[in-house]
């Protein structure tokens, strides 16, 4: 531990422990009512574990063993852990979608750690937006704050072959639509494409949000790629709850060390890792609430720099988290691209990223590739711009067919998921493998909150032909763990008004991957005119939590935080008075 900065007076919780009046009198006696005394408080950090396990989180299943590991390192660190759970986010349980609810997460760690008696944070988190949410969140609360990543599951397994979270579940469920497995054979794929606690085992966007969190420096080095099931996983635990006391004594909040370069270090990370399209949003989003914001064009440029070096699938296609460990984790990855990196940046162990990485080697050539022999020359994601764009739409050409980065096609629109999917099941269906798919209304306030349909599904007629790949565009996201020549997160979207909405069934869309151009090939004239006639479709809530959260979206390109939450970058929000 570096020099404390902090004395036991001055620690936040004394506020509510210290004083010798009847306010603080009442807060130390409800803590006696709790078995608690004066020597569990007295001058010690209270360190506040957040923790996002629930009985419907099936990817933080361990988070309950997990908590006491972490309170283990809290106390031989002389700290007083305190367990505050929040709303968990499982990702294929919570509907409409879990991005509805990742600010709500953000918005109850910043009131959590504000409104309660804490000095410092043990983020618990791991199944996708509990990541960008847990650490938005702690930016905007300001206490020091480390992530414990909740790591990923273990391979799956059917007849011997290794499955893969998401990929092989759309894998496996074309080759059902084309016939060629039972439904049988379906059933076993479901029993053994998730085998233990611990988040998608394919560079989905867990991995990848846990990868970026360690390469922003905001976890332990090491830490990203230990699978849940591993004894390394308890013990990196205690860690983390060691290191947030110390974190405590040198007041190491976001606001003291966090800048723009750490989040450029998380892009490089995402790009070599061959990232979920998800990344995009929330560091974007993550930046913002930090007040060093990157945009687009960072991941953009970084893309153009740093090819994917993570043989992991979806953008790989054989490894899988577990592989990525045995090979190093991302430390050696981080080795990998430290030309790409600022090396000197300060991360949660308060030593830099450079110091953090000086030792790490890479153990295998094929699951981590050498700059030399990448999986995908460039990075994992594209930023598109053009009048069908004019703010950005996202592409993963790691992850698709290479035919299809420069093509023009006819769009086939559809306005709703419902009546895409029939249609997609419709074997007279008038479509052909050169055309454009196009499903619109599916964004930040028309999905509502942007749900993962992005990959939409290869019309029967034409998977029974063989095709596994075509274009496809939306204004919503995909899963991580998701692939295909999907262009996402079409911004402004559909919903308002974005030029989305004006495209009709027919019309030739042209993309171009490498000049990173989208056209609609519809006359301005003729696109004013649709303008003119587009009637904005019904609101989606008139009360509660969608209400808000329809009133103060952001747009994807902003990374769909709320306007109120990021109002004044960085801006204190003032401690609670306690009279
Ligand atoms: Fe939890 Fe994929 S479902 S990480």
């Amino acid at each position: 531990m570096t020099q404390p900065k902090k004395s036991p007076e001055s620690l936040r919780s004394a506020r509510w422990f210290a004083p010798d009046d009847i306010r603080s009198m009442g807060h130390r006696s409800r803590f006696m009512q709790m078995g608690y005394g004066p020597s569990d408080w007295v001058g010690k950090p209270v360190i506040g574990i957040i923790n996002t396990w629930s009985d419907l989180n099936q990817c933080h299943t361990h988070f309950k063993q997990r908590v006491d590991d972490v309170k283990r390192g809290v106390l031989q660190a002389g700290g007083l852990p305190l367990e505050l759970p929040a709303i968990s986010l499982s990702e294929p349980i919570v509907k409409p979608t879990t991005m509805l609810y990742r600010n709500f997460l953000a918005m109850e760690t910043e009131e959590l750690l504000r409104s309660h008696p804490i000095d410092g944070a043990v983020l618990m988190g791991g199944c996708d937006k509990t990541t960008p949410g847990l650490l938005m969140g702690a930016f905007s609360a300001g206490l020091p704050a480390i992530y414990m990543p909740a790591g990923p599951m273990l391979r799956g397994n059917w007849k011997g072959k290794t499955l893969g979270s998401g990929s092989d579940v759309w894998k496996y469920w074309d080759e059902r639509r084309a016939g060629n497995i039972s439904a049988e054979d379906w059933v076993d794929v479901e029993a053994g494409i998730a085998r233990s606690h611990g988040t998608c085992m394919t560079m989905g966007t867990a991995a990848t949000m846990m990868g970026i969190t360690e390469a922003i420096g905001l976890s332990l080095p090491g830490s990203a790629a230990i699978p849940a099931a591993d004894a390394n996983h308890p013990r990196m635990a205690a860690e983390c709850g060691r290191r947030a006391v110390q974190m405590v004594w040198e007041d190491m909040t976001p606001a003291s060390f966090l800048t723009r370069e750490h989040f450029l270090n998380g892009i490089a990370a995402a790009m070599a890792m061959g990232c979920s399209t998800n990344a995009i949003i929330h560091v974007v989003a993550m930046s913002r609430r930090a007040g060093c914001p990157v945009s687009l064009a960072d991941f953009d440029a970084a893309s153009r720099k740093v090819p994917v070096i993570a043989n992991i699938r979806p953008s790989g296609d054989q490894y899988l988290m577990e592989d990525f460990f045995y090979a190093g984790g991302m430390p050696a990855l981080l080795k990998r691209i430290e030309q790409h990196l600022a090396l000197d940046v300060r991360t949660v162990n308060g030593k830099s990223i450079g110091e953090n990485v000086a030792r790490a080697e890479v153990y295998n050539d094929d699951v981590i590739r050498p700059l030399s022999n990448p999986i995908y020359a460039e990075g994992a994601l594209a930023v598109l711009r053009g009048n069908l764009a004019p703010d950005g739409v996202v592409i993963k050409p790691s992850a698709c067919a290479p035919h299809l980065l420069k093509h023009t096609g006819r769009a086939l629109v559809f306005d709703d998921y419902p009546s895409m999917k029939k249609a997609s099941e419709d074997l007279d269906l008038d479509v052909t493998a050169n055309d454009i798919l196009v499903l619109r209304n599916a964004g930040p306030l028309g999905g509502p909150g942007m749900p993962e349909w992005g990959m939409l599904p290869i019309p029967t007629k034409l998977v029974k032909q063989g095709i596994r790949d075509m274009l496809r565009l939306s204004d919503a996201r995909m899963s991580g763990t998701s692939y295909g020549a999907c262009m996402l997160h079409c911004s402004p979207e559909a919903f308002i008004g974005g030029p989305l909405a004006l495209v009709k069934t027919g019309d030739l869309i042209s993309v171009d991957v490498p000049a990173r151009t989208i056209h609609l090939n519809v006359s301005d004239e003729e696109l004013a005119t649709r303008k003119a006639a587009w009637q904005p479709p019904a609101r989606r809530y008139e009360r509660g939590y969608g209400w808000m959260f329809s009133k103060h979206i952001l747009q994807a390109d902003q990374g769909c935080d709320f306007d109120f939450l990021e109002t004044d970058f960085g801006a204190p929000v003032a401690e609670p008075d306690i009279f």
